[in-house]
């Protein structure tokens, strides 16, 4: 049947309505209908389009879904080389001086001549791309290649919903678009977190995945796979009106429907320049996507021409690059290490390396599981990631440079501390060392624990301290503390007897604290200081917490079948007991009867995450006070964040809030808070 011209309106119609849908909704961020009335919309031209193949154009968005796989991909010759952009090497203003120096010597500006106007644009990392608009309509799409000759993407650069399939506004009859493919960094978590669910493979990082994405033969692959894009440049043109400056041209492509970044400022001269540069420097681990640095490019396209091009980079335009990342270095072994509740964490141990402004030499593999969906190979090249204030990350091995000597690591299945039995259970990731008490690491890390600042408080017990007196054996157990001497610590090496005083004073005063800390000090796993607290409260007295039963545990307030349970082991535990016992004997005691019950007020039940530095609180400070007033303190930022507390230095927890759109307080809002209770 032909396509009645009603059909064949109401399918154009429906065309440019769910286009300008997908521009507001993935250009612009901003949303104009809800999702439902876009797939009604969506499957009407589908329904149009099945019952008239004829009306289904190239630019519908019903095009962009994946379709057949290429055999393979096709060279693309581009019109225009792409050519790369010269990195300046120098990452302090002195780059840019040199820079401004070689254009105005270039342009034989003098003195008296004022400052060369520059656009500032972001280095994207991702994939050069060029996009071919021929009548407004999308189509060839190929990346860079060696700069002659790239590679036909169009069938996955179709999935792109940023990229338009055909172009508003009246763009020329010819216009090839280019700009950066790249992946957005939650866009990334959240892939990755899909494939860790269907324990698939982890992707690098966010330039490979999308890299890797757009040169897929499987559009259907492609579709899959998050992308955005920003554009920045021209490749072939036909007949137009170029505008005067890249500034304009930035605009015009804005204005033709086309993703362009925000940030990109004119300015002037070396000043202008630096200022960009460090403005951007400082929203960098802000920003939802990677860059490498900054672009300098010299405004003026009449300018441009008369600079021209060295070899094969343009003389008007230069990268300058921010400090690396990511940088890759050697595994040179892979240890593990035994914690507080024997859990054994393989650690990293890396050939030094300078990332993210650190030298970076171990970095935590959280457990065996994540070696392998990590894949790597003890002797591998690897990158390590280090942003912003985020801990070293092992992210990968780059697979390309195994020699053949790289061996895999195995979970031991004796402790390397104690040899017990290591264990692991059926549904759990972890692999522990079942020697408790008997062995000393976990010893160690008990008696730390315990005297922990926020548990007994022991000032003085340390690390070095605390390996010394287990291993010469006098501590085995924390009862034994408060039997020490000044003999038994004077005779340890490099203990002065002054310092041996002052630890038996800091155990002294130690000797009375509250139920509260006396639970956390116990070391029961899962039980934190705020399950501490509430356990605390809820049962008042040690003797009822330690003849709960797992019925009454589980009545504790935030206390579930996972917490319930370690808590009922640690009380069928004998040897627990018997410290516990000890303890008593050794004159430790505790405030009994519930604590004060939180004031009720603005901070009740509320979900608090603290991050950066507050000018005046300290976090245990901070963390004290939301607690007094009924309020919670989590670690990390979720939808369930009430408030997320932020001073200077503030990371990725305050990006995240602004994300979420959870509500975030500077400390007098904290105060102010507080006080409205
Ligand atoms: S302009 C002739 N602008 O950097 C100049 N490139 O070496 C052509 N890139 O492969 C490039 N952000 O992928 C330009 N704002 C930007 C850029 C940018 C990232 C990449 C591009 C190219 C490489 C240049």
């Amino acid at each position: 049947m032909i396509a009645s011209a009603q059909a064949f309106e109401r399918a154009a119609e429906l065309r440019r309505e769910l286009e300008a849908h997908n521009h507001a909704y993935y250009v612009l961020d901003a949303p104009t209908i809800p999702d439902a009335e876009y797939d009604r919309l969506f499957r009407e031209l589908e329904a149009l389009e099945r019952e008239f193949p004829e009306l289904a154009t190239p630019d519908s968005p019903t095009q962009r879904v994946g379709g057949a796989p290429m055999p393979e991909l096709a060279p693309v010759r581009h019109a225009v080389p792409m050519l790369s952009i010269r990195t300046e090497t120098d990452t302090t203003n002195g780059g840019v001086v040199a820079f401004d120096t070689r254009v105005r010597n270039a342009l034989g500006l003098g003195a008296a001549d004022g400052p060369v106007e520059y656009l500032g644009e972001l280095k994207f990392d991702g994939l050069a791309i060029n996009l071919r608009y021929e009548h407004g309509m999308l189509v060839r799409a190929a990346t860079r290649g060696d700069g002659e000759t790239g590679e036909d993407v169009t069938h996955n650069v179709r999935t792109i919903r940023q990229i338009p399939l055909r172009l508003s506004g009246s763009p020329p009859a010819l216009l090839e678009v280019r700009g950066e493919i790249y992946m957005r960094r939650d866009d990334f978590q959240r892939l990755n977190a899909r494939q860790e669910q269907a324990g698939e493979k982890l992707f690098i990082n966010p330039r490979n995945t999308a890299a890797g994405a757009v040169r897929q033969l499987d559009p259907r692959i492609a579709a899959k796979r998050p992308l955005s894009f920003y554009a920045y440049g021209l490749g072939e043109i036909g007949d137009w009106a170029l505008p005067p400056t890249q500034a304009e041209l930035l605009d015009a492509f804005a204005a033709f429907g086309l993703p362009v970044c925000e940030h990109r400022v004119v300015a002037a001269g070396v000043d202008g320049l630096c200022e960009f540069h460090d403005r951007i420097a400082a929203l960098r681990d802000s920003l939802p996507y990677d860059i490498d640095g900054v672009v300098y490019k010299v405004n003026r396209f009449d300018l441009q021409r008369e600079l021209g091009f060295v070899t094969r980079e343009p003389r008007w335009a230069v990268a300058h690059k921010y400090p690396a990342q990511e940088e890759i270095t050697e595994l040179l072994d892979i240890e593990v290490q035994v914690g507080r509740t024997g859990a054994l964490t393989p650690v990293a141990r890396l050939k030094p390396v300078f990332v993210g402004g650190v030298t970076v030499t171990n970095a935590t593999l959280h457990n065996e599981e994540e070696i392998l969906r990590k894949g790597v190979l003890i002797g591998d090249q690897v990158i390590v990631r280090r942003a912003g204030d985020v801990i070293p990350e092992v992210v990968g091995p780059v697979v390309e440079r195994r020699t053949g000597s790289e061996r895999a690591f195995v979970m031991p299945t004796r402790c390397p501390v104690c040899a017990s039995h290591v264990e692991k259970a059926e549904d759990e990731v972890v692999a522990r060392c079942t020697g408790g008490l008997f062995c000393p690491a976990q010893r160690k890390q008990a008696l730390l624990h315990f005297a922990g600042r926020r548990a007994m408080d022991i000032e003085g017990l340390g690390d070095k301290l605390v390996d010394q007196l287990v291993e010469a054996g006098i501590v085995k157990t924390p009862a034994d503390l408060y039997k020490l001497g000044v003999l038994a610590l004077a005779n340890l090496p490099r203990m002065a007897e002054k310092s041996a005083a002052n630890l038996l004073a800091a155990i002294e005063k130690s000797r009375h604290t509250t139920l509260a800390r006396f639970i956390f000090a116990l070391g029961v796993r899962n039980v934190g200081e705020a399950t501490a607290k509430d356990l605390a409260r809820h049962f008042g007295s040690l003797d009822a917490l330690m003849d709960a039963t797992p019925e009454q545990l589980l009545e504790v307030r935030d206390v579930g079948p996972v917490v319930a349970q370690s808590i009922a082991g640690f009380i069928a535990e004998a040897h627990n007991r018997e410290v516990i016992e000890q303890l008593r004997a050794a004159g430790v005691t505790w405030e009994e009867g519930a604590p004060a019950a939180p004031v009720a007020g603005s901070a009740s039940g509320k979900v608090f995450v603290l991050t950066g530095t507050l000018p005046t609180m300290s976090r245990d400070e901070a963390k004290a006070l939301i607690e007094a007033h009924g309020g919670k303190v989590s670690g990390s930022v979720s939808k369930k964040t009430d408030y997320v507390v932020a001073g200077s230095e503030a990371g990725s927890k305050l990006v995240k809030a602004e994300e979420l759109g959870v509500a975030v307080l500077d400390e007098d809002g904290l105060q102010r808070l507080l006080e409205q209770g």
